[in-house]
């Protein structure tokens, strides 16, 4: 196991990205965006060693932290690419293809000059309804009510045939920001939406 074959630069690879062949079998395609240091993947990536994962993160700085602890852990089964997820998932996933989508934690852009760069807002949520399977979840943790809010808000103004949202209370493994929330004891919302 080797950088190269975990870290996937983006500029090498053709648009969509040939995910069987990549992980070279069948198997369900798990999607975490902005992993920083990767402990949910990690930790799912262990218990479920049939699943196929594939983080996208913007930061090369946290690409480099997962990517020597996968190595490790000979996680033959993740994948790490670097970049905008928007993008990322625009470009290199085919129509219909991803089974899970993890945003878990993700900057919240408080300021409303900013909201614009938040990844779930109505556009990119039709992004992953497209690229997702039928029956694919989506699923949102996140600290900031605000955020979380207008997100189910978001996905509330979606037509109805897009997503089913289902109720959540927690994960069944954490990410590194959740652990230092928890011992905080800050509150933590969840949810999930399957695709129709
Ligand atoms: C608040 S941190 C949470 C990290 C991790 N999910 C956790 O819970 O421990 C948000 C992460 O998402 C990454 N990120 C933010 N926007 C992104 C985007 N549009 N595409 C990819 N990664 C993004 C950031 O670089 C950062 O590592």
């Amino acid at each position: 196991m080797t950088d190269q074959n975990i870290f996937l630069e983006k500029e090498t690879f053709s648009k969509p990205l040939p995910w069987k062949e990549e992980f070279g079998r069948k198997g369900k395609l798990i999607l975490e965006i902005g992993f920083g240091k990767g402990h949910f993947m990690r930790n799912y990536a262990k218990a479920h060693p049939e699943y196929n994962f594939i983080g996208i993160e913007r930061f090369i700085k946290w690409v480099r932290h997962t990517q020597a602890r996968v190595i490790k852990e000979e996680l033959l089964n993740i994948r790490l690419m670097c970049g905008l997820a928007q993008e990322v998932v625009r470009d290199y996933f085919e129509d219909q293809s991803i089974d899970e989508i993890h945003v878990l934690f993700p900057d919240p852009w408080p300021k409303r000059r900013h909201h614009k760069h938040r990844i779930l807002q109505k556009a990119y949520l039709e992004l992953f309804h497209q690229k997702m399977v039928r029956g694919g979840q989506i699923h949102i943790t996140s600290d900031h009510k605000e955020y979380f809010d207008a997100a189910m808000k978001e996905f509330s103004q979606l037509h109805s045939s897009l997503f089913e949202i289902i109720p959540k209370t927690e994960d069944r493994f954490k990410t590194n920001y959740q652990i230092k929330y928890e011992k905080e004891g800050r509150p933590i919302y969840f949810f999930q939406a399957n695709k129709k």
